[in-house]
C-alpha cells in the first residue's frame, strides 16, 4: 500500500496577471492536505479511482479523456513504462474545499502522482510532478499558468514566471496570514476565461493592468527580502484594487477584506481565481484573534491562519 499527500496553496501576489506572462508569489498551505492511498485490487479489476469528497469512482479503462485524475493516473503510468493497467483501488481524500481558491484539484494531482510512482517504488521529483499535474490542471483551468501545479508539487514558496524556471522564495521575516473561506464556489477556470474574453476585447486596458500588477509583485518581493511587512500589506490592498478592475472580486470578497483590515490587518486581497473562494490578511501576531473574529463575523465559512516562512512541514 503507498500513500502520499500534497499541500493547498495561496497566491500572495499576482494572480491572472501571471497567466499573461506577469510575475506572481504563491506559497503552500500545509494546514489542509489532499491524500492518495493506493490498495491492491483483485486480479483482473484494473484501476479505480475513488473520492468521495467529490462523488468521483471511475474506472481507468473506461474514464473519459477529459477527466483530470484519468487522465494524471495514466500519464504517470505511461511516464513510469507501465503498459498494463495494474489491479489498484485508488482512495482520494482532500481537506482543501473544492472551487476555492486553494488547488484543490492540484493538491489532489499531486498526492496521487507520488502515492502511484511509491506504488512502483520510485520517488517522484517535483519537477516531474509539476509537469504531470499540469497536463491535468489544463482540464480544470483551461489556460493556467502553471503556478499551482508548481507551489503544490515544490511545497514551498515560489517565486512564479510562466515558463521560466521556478525560483523557490522565502520571505526574509515569517509572514502570518489569515486565510479566509468566503464559503462561495468559483472555478478558476470560469474567472480566467472570462479576464481572457475582456482582454481580448480590450488589450491595451488590460495589459496595462497586468504590468501594474507585475510591478506590485516586483515591489513585495522586494518588501519581502528586506522584511518591510507594512509596505507589504499596502501591496496586499493595491493588488486588491487592482483585481477589482478585472472584475473578478465579488460582494462577498470585497466585505471580508474591508473586515480584516478594520481588524487591523497590514493588508488584505482575495486570492487566486476569486469571484467566490478565499481572502487572505497578512496581520501581526497580536492581531491574529481579532483579524480571525471580524472574518468569522462577517461571513467566513472557516479562517486558517498560516505562517510562511517560519513553519516546517
Ligand atoms: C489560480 O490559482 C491563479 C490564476 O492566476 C490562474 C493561473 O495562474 O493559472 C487565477
Amino acid at each position: 500500500m503507498a500513500t502520499a499527500t500534497a499541500p493547498g496553496k495561496i497566491i500572495l501576489v499576482g494572480e491572472h496577471a501571471v497567466v499573461y506572462g506577469r510575475p506572481a508569489i504563491a506559497a503552500p498551505v500545509w494546514q489542509r492536505v489532499a491524500t492518495a492511498t493506493i490498495e491492491p485490487a483483485a486480479p483482473g479489476d484494473g484501476c479505480s479511482l475513488h473520492a468521495r469528497d467529490v462523488e468521483l469512482d471511475i474506472h481507468l479503462r473506461t474514464a473519459r479523456d477529459d477527466e483530470p485524475l484519468a487522465v494524471v493516473t495514466r500519464l504517470a503510468l505511461a511516464q513510469l513504462g507501465i503498459e498494463q493497467e495494474p489491479d489498484w483501488r485508488i482512495k482520494l481524500h482532500s481537506e482543501i474545499p473544492i472551487a476555492s481558491g486553494l488547488g484543490s484539484g492540484a493538491a489532489l494531482s499531486t498526492a496521487l502522482v507520488r502515492a502511484i510512482f511509491r506504488q512502483l517504488g520510485r520517488e517522484a521529483e517535483p519537477a516531474q510532478v509539476s509537469s504531470l499535474v499540469y497536463e491535468s490542471e489544463r482540464f480544470y483551468h483551461g489556460a493556467p499558468s502553471g503556478i499551482d501545479n508548481t507551489v503544490v508539487a515544490y511545497g514551498q514558496p515560489i517565486w512564479f514566471v510562466k515558463g521560466r524556471e521556478i525560483e523557490p522564495f522565502t520571505p526574509s521575516v515569517p509572514l502570518t496570514i489569515a486565510i479566509a473561506d468566503s464559503g462561495v464556489r468559483s472555478p478558476t477556470k470560469a474567472t480566467v476565461g472570462d479576464v481572457r474574453r475582456a482582454w481580448q476585447r480590450e488589450p491595451a486596458r488590460y495589459e496595462s493592468i497586468f504590468d501594474a500588477i507585475g510591478e506590485l509583485v516586483c515591489a513585495a518581493r522586494r518588501a519581502m527580502e528586506v522584511g518591510d511587512l507594512p509596505a507589504l500589506g499596502q501591496l496586499f490592498d493595491a493588488n486588491q484594487t487592482l483585481l477589482e478592475s478585472l472584475d473578478v472580486s465579488s460582494e462577498t470578497l470585497h466585505r471580508l477584506v474591508a473586515a480584516a483590515r478594520r481588524a487591523g490587518a497590514l493588508g488584505a486581497k482575495l486570492s487566486g481565481g476569486g469571484r467566490g473562494g478565499n481572502v487572505i490578511a497578512l496581520v501581526e501576531e497580536d492581531a491574529v484573534d481579532a483579524v480571525s473574529g471580524a472574518l468569522y463575523t462577517s461571513g467566513a465559512q472557516q479562517v486558517i491562519v498560516t505562517r510562511i516562512g517560519a513553519e516546517a512541514r
